[in-house]
């Protein structure tokens, strides 16, 4: 090698993530109009981070702790009312001592250690299948594990699209692995009903596919976290499946940046969820020695508690209406406005996000002369409007919808 040639030669430049540019601009601009529609993060009614009550008061009770190491699998009381918390204390597959867990960096970490695991588990020639459209993320996480990954259609204009969805069921291979979005799904605002659930999860187990679990927002999409734990806990429960499930206290907790979560397997008995789980050990080991220990101690310090857990519970009730009363407002605007388009999907559609559908130049123009932020593809986070700019936000809507293409 010349001593003028780089070692780094070769790496391209890769552009950066759409979203985080999305709101560094957003941050950027001095317009005081802005509205921030992009990134999935939780606002209060007067659009500034919350830090919910609970926590608040668990950051209280942990105030005199030490900064030593957490256990390589992580905080123990943490992956243990964790999975109480996900499956149900009353659950077989806790009974049975079949769940083998580790704690995560977030839902991202998350997925990334299930995806990890999986390669061990089934090798590099399983398929992951991700919903088209899915979290931006998703693709990149399993093939920067070595997967390669399959899309398959997941939504229509009105719902989900269940006959290619289950036409991806059918006619994938055995063990191929099927990311399911728990609740909430990021970015359609569509959920399978219990009965569309119970119908993929009979395929799925005679055909014997690997339903993995991201669970990013557990609790938020309904207020109530075991409903939205309905899909999980039947896969496991009452069918009994083996799954992964990649849970975050991201968005149920406002724990963004303590980047918080866990990777949970249940497997067929106690014995190989005890192989699974040094096997977990050792991927954290290598990956991160440990990891880190703050936020996993909030959330244990509110799940311990019952105070403080009936504080969580009203608090993600809080933030679920909030979202919902929110959806309804703009739809009434857009409605009263008389603006183009079917705006009741924006109240059927559950979670943080809603895909108005409009065009990418209508975005762009939203971004460029009303300095409203969105995704490309017209998601929007709902917990960014407010009474101070929902119908600020419907007006510019309207003006871009109206106005002739050029
Ligand atoms: C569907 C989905 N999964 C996982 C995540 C991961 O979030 P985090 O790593 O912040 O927990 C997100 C975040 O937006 C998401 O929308």
């Amino acid at each position: 090698m010349s001593s003028k040639s780089s070692v780094f030669a070769t790496v391209a430049y890769t552009p950066p993530d759409a979203i985080f540019e999305l709101t560094k601009a957003y941050i950027a601009d001095p317009d005081t109009r802005k509205v921030n529609l992009g990134q999935g993060t939780y606002r209060d009614g007067e659009g500034n981070p919350w830090v919910l009550p609970a926590v608040e008061a668990a950051k209280d009770a942990i105030k005199n702790c030490n900064h030593e190491y957490l256990p390589i699998l992580g905080h123990p009381p943490f992956r243990q009312l964790v999975t109480e918390l996900v499956f149900r204390k009353e659950s077989t597959v806790i009974s049975g001592g079949r769940v083998a867990s580790c704690q995560a960096l977030s839902g991202t970490g998350a997925l990334h250690v299930a995806g990890m695991l999986l390669r061990r588990a089934l090798g590099q020639d399983r398929t992951v299948y991700i919903t088209n459209p899915s979290w931006s993320n998703h693709r990149q996480v399993f093939e920067s594990v070595g997967f390669s990954v399959r899309e398959f259609h997941y939504a229509s204009r009105d719902g989900i699209d269940m006959e290619s969805l289950l036409q991806a069921l059918t006619e994938a291979d055995p063990s191929s692995i099927f990311v399911l979005h728990a609740s909430a799904h990021n970015p359609t605002g569509w959920d399978p009903s219990p009965e569309q659930w119970r119908q993929i999860a009979a395929i799925m187990k005679e055909r014997s596919l690997f339903p993995l679990f991201d669970a990013a927002y557990l609790g938020l999409t309904s207020g109530d976290y075991e409903q939205d734990a309905y899909a999980i806990r039947y896969f496991a429960g009452e069918l009994d499946l083996e799954m992964g499930v990649c849970i975050s206290f991201a968005k149920s907790m406002g724990l963004y940046g303590e980047r918080t979560g866990l990777c949970a397997f249940v497997s067929r008995n106690h014995n190989i969820a005890n192989n699974v789980e040094s096997s977990l050990a050792q991927l954290v080991r290598s990956e991160i020695s440990n990891p880190p220990a703050f936020g996993a101690r909030v959330v244990t310090a509110i799940l311990a508690n019952d105070g403080l857990s009936s504080q969580w519970r009203r608090d993600l009730t809080t933030m679920s209406s909030r979202i919902s009363g929110m959806r309804k407002q703009l739809c009434d605007e857009l409605t009263a406005l008389d603006t183009p388009g079917d705006w009741r999907k924006i109240i059927q559609q559950k979670g943080m996000f809603c895909v108005l559908g409009l065009t990418p130049e209508q975005v762009h123009y939203l971004k460029e002369k009303y300095h409203i932020y969105m995704a490309e593809s017209s998601r929007v986070s709902i917990a960014g409007l407010n009474e101070g700019n929902v119908r600020y936000v419907a007006e510019c809507i309207h003006q871009v919808v109206c106005q002739p293409e050029e």
